[in-house]
């Protein structure tokens, strides 16, 4: 049965993993998988997390399935989290929600979702997007379609061509947008962009798929979530997928939340039923463990302020590497203007170096980065800053 098969490529992100590990090289660097990293290279477990998961271990009595959906705590928690409290589209009874395996189970279930009732949708991703968006979406049977997004060469979004090419989609039609902190390349919809974007949901009637990975990354929770909020508030459906992966550190739990916001109660009702569905036809519930542990941070205040403060400390541990990488760049001589780093947010932006050079980094000096010249700032460090800013001098 499987003799015709030949093999593929590793995984354009993952694979670099594999590499890096047996790279033997003291000075390796791993700036590839969007991993958070402390100042030591580690990626630590959230005290928050960690008490979460001592009360848990301590008060749980089962093992029992939960069910498609997850818990409603969950559901309930992580729905305030990304819409906020009191928001229009909860209050009106049309938002319904699913506990997932992390946001690519939340994508995938709503791709399928989005599949049953118009089966070979188009979907409109950033050019450029998350790798993974193109097989979690396209083979739930969606038909991916791009529109301009970054412009490599002057490190800026393309607004305007992003605007051109959009006012081509319409009723039926999805338009998958980065809630924040755009995956690979850092640039983010101002709220003046995100207000034209929503307009033109509500005018052309195509359906917003949000995708949300790394809210509190960027500014704050709530900054992060405000393109999604006036969205959720404007039309009268979208989709939305949630990772806890980053903001909660619990990437190997796998936790997130497809949610859908529909037009009315008794459609929400029918939709869920829906997703539900298709959940049960695919890996039949979630996993519990890592939800709970949100669950249990979310509902509980103190632990709350502990896990927010870690984000908080996250995030400006970020962006103080993204100030310090474009002083040590310019320090090391490289040429080139690369203060576009400072102003972009979340774990990544484009080093806007060539393949080869991305190689060479890779052979000559154990520095690792996905081809697209992606670098995963939170690897970086005052430790290694010089080394990998004189190596990009170098190939420069
Ligand atoms: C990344 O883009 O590096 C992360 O989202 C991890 C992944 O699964 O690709």
């Amino acid at each position: 049965m499987f003799e015709k098969f030949t093999s593929l490529p590793p995984d354009p992100i993952l694979g670099l993993l594999a590499s890096y590990r047996v790279d033997e090289n003291p000075n390796k660097i791993d700036l590839g998988v969007g991993v958070y990293k402390d100042e030591s290279g580690h990626t630590p477990v959230l005290q928050a997390v960690k008490e979460a998961e001592t009360r848990l271990l301590q008060s749980e009595e089962t093992k029992s399935y939960i069910g498609p959906a997850g818990t409603p705590g969950f559901n309930s928690a992580m729905q305030e989290l990304a819409l906020g409290e009191g928001h229009p589209a909860l209050i009106a009874n049309r938002v319904r929600s699913v506990q997932t395996p992390g946001g690519c189970g939340a994508l995938r279930v709503l791709a399928e979702l989005v599949n049953r009732a118009r089966p070979g949708a188009r979907v409109w991703v950033s050019d450029p997007t998350w790798a993974n968006h193109v097989p979690l979406l396209g083979n739930a049977g969606l038909k991916i379609e791009t529109y301009p997004y970054y412009d490599r060469a002057t490190s800026s979004l393309r607004f305007d061509e992003m605007v051109e090419t959009l006012k081509n989609v319409g009723e039926g039609d999805l338009v998958l947008l980065h809630a924040c902190c755009h995956n690979p390349c850092g640039a983010d919809l101002s709220r003046e962009q995100w207000k034209v974007i929503v307009e033109m949901a509500q005018k052309q009637g195509f359906t917003p798929f949000i995708d949300m990975a790394y809210q509190g990354f960027g500014d704050s929770l709530s900054d992060d979530a405000w393109g999604l909020r006036l969205m959720a508030e404007s039309v009268p459906e979208m989709l939305l997928a949630v990772s806890c992966s980053k903001n909660f550190g619990l990437y190997r739990e796998r936790v997130g939340m497809a949610l859908a916001i529909y037009n009315d109660a008794a459609s929400a009702d029918n939709g869920q039923s829906q997703l539900l569905n298709v959940v049960r036809g695919n890996y039949s519930m979630p996993p519990s463990h890592g939800a709970a542990i949100v669950e249990s941070i979310l509902t509980d205040a103190g632990l709350r302020a502990n896990w927010e403060a870690e984000l908080t400390e996250m995030r400006e541990r970020i962006n103080s590497l993204r100030t310090g990488v474009v002083e040590s760049l310019a320090a090391a001589g490289a040429p080139g203007d690369f203060s576009f780093i400072q102003r972009q947010k979340g774990m990544f932006s484009f080093l806007g170096i060539s393949a080869e050079q991305v190689q060479q980094l890779q052979k000559e000096y154990s520095i690792y980065m996905v081809d697209s010249s992606r670098i995963s700032i939170a690897g970086l460090s005052q430790g290694n800053m010089e080394y990998f800013c004189k190596a990009v001098a170098a190939v420069l």
